[in-house]
């Protein structure tokens, strides 16, 4: 009866897709229960390529359930988009394994007209979001004038809804940004024929949840972005608008907190973030453009460059202490080779000379440290062979324990390649 999570714990894109992919073995449901098709999950299996952005990355396993959560905000022309696209490649997912929450809030076209609209009125100060409408959702959504899955099934609720928010959303479109007014008779329309298809997927998923788990079954719960997005603990503003840590599990799916039984935390075997925002170990040189060019390090949502930077660890120990990390996933340990010598960051200095060991709440503080190194040798010999431990080099080795012992928490796995089977396995993995 395991409830295993497995969140990112820097800023996104640390590998969650291929480890969960891999996992999904183990298990009998995949959950997603926060974000939503701002992630871009890579899943890479005997060659084949496939980027997910709101179905669980379970799904190329076709005896498993896959489950989104209430937490996560579904815009549903991608999600049936998504599911259209791995149909034509014979990966079939219909409502007998992909249930949906019906009190899942959905992306509406005003979400993403305010999102680009925001952005584009910011500037050079804005927060460099996927643009896919993920803030304007979760604002509705605290708001309390959200539109969720359940209201796709009663049509005259949902005309209602429609035109209250675009009376207000119209105004601020036109008149504050200067952008064309939606119709909501076009919106109606086309919400009326989407929720025509996604009716069947809809499904109290709490319930079902917790049915599998009394049955004795276990879960996957699947953390898109990373801890240092998260609203309350990341780096704020420069943040998405959900909360990618652990906890989420619980309040996003329906599972109650007694269930979890480890969490399990991705890091990338040096540092990357998209968009705007602090990133204390960020390199502009030479070796920068090696991890960029090495780990292939363009968004897997919307294509830009990812900014790269040397591993810090003070960012892994924060996120192990927020989300309460039993084990370690450290990804793309490959892309270091060749390398002749590493840094891993272990605390930051500030201008007046003092020391910080966690990341401080003030941005203008956090644009003033420096962070402070340890070097490492490096290693030549290609690693994405090894299988296990003994198979690395002992510089490579080296380095993963000193990760470790920094993060403070064990290693559970260590991936070197994108191919599902380019991966060692070290134990506590499972529930
Ligand atoms: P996610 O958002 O956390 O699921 O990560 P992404 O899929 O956005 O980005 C991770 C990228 O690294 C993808 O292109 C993966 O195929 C790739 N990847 C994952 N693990 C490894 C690894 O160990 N080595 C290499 N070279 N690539 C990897
Ligand atoms: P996965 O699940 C990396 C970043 C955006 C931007 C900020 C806010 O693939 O790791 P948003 O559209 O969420 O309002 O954008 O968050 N961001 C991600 N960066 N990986 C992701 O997801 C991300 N999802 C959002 O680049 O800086
Ligand atoms: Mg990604």
């Amino acid at each position: 009866m395991a409830c295993v999570v497995v969140v990112g714990t820097q800023w996104g894109d640390e590998g969650k897709g291929k480890v969960v992919d891999l996992l999904t073995e183990g298990v009998d449901g995949i959950v997603r229960f926060q974000g939503g098709n701002n992630a871009g999950h890579t899943l890479v299996v005997g060659g084949q390529k496939f980027i997910l952005h709101l179905i669980p990355s379970g799904v190329l396993h076709p005896d498993k359930t896959c489950f989104i959560g209430n937490g996560v905000v579904v815009d549903p022309t991608v999600l049936l988009g998504e599911i259209d696209r791995l149909a034509e490649r014979g990966v079939m997912v219909g409502p007998e394994r992909l249930r949906i929450s019906d009190r899942a809030h959905l992306i509406m076209p005003w979400h993403q007209a305010l999102d680009l609209a925001r952005e584009k009125a910011k500037g050079k100060d804005a927060i460099g979001t996927t643009g896919r409408g993920i803030g304007p959702c979760y604002e509705d959504k605290a708001a309390r004038v959200g539109i969720r899955g359940v209201d796709l099934t009663e049509p005259e609720l949902l005309k209602e809804k429609i035109e209250a928010n675009l009376a207000e959303k119209n105004f601020w479109l036109t008149q504050y940004y200067k952008e064309p007014a939606l119709d909501p008779a076009a919106v109606l329309e086309q919400f009326l024929a989407l929720g025509q298809r996604l009716r069947p997927y809809l499904a109290d998923v709490s319930l079902e949840l917790n049915r599998m788990l009394e049955n004795g079954r276990s879960l996957l719960f699947e953390g898109a972005q990373g801890t240092h997005l998260d609203i309350d603990h990341g780096t704020y503003p420069f943040v998405t608008s959900s909360n990618p840590v652990a906890g989420t599990a619980c309040t996003g799916s329906g599972v109650g907190v007694t269930r979890l039984t480890k969490v399990l935390g991705l890091v990338k075997a040096y540092t990357t973030r998209v968009g705007g925002g602090p990133f204390p170990t960020e390199l502009l040189d030479a070796t920068g453009r090696h991890l960029q060019n090495r780990g292939a390090e363009f968004g897997s949502t919307t294509g830009r460059p990812r900014r790269c930077g040397w591993l810090d660890l003070v960012v892994v120990r924060q996120a192990v202490r927020l989300s309460g990390i039993t084990g370690l996933c450290v990804t793309k340990l490959d892309v270091l080779t060749g390398l002749p010598s590493l840094r891993i960051c272990k605390g930051y200095r500030l201008p007046d000379g003092s020391q910080l060991e966690t990341l401080p709440a003030s941005l203008t503080k956090l644009g003033q440290c420096q962070p402070i190194y340890e070097e490492l040798p490096g290693w030549d010999q290609d690693i994405s062979g090894a299988r296990s431990l003994d198979e690395l080099p002992a510089n490579c080795r080296a380095y993963l324990e000193r990760l470790s012992q920094l993060a403070g928490a064990p290693l559970s796995l260590v991936s070197v390649g994108p191919d599902r089977d380019a991966t060692i396995i070290l134990g506590g993995i499972s529930g």
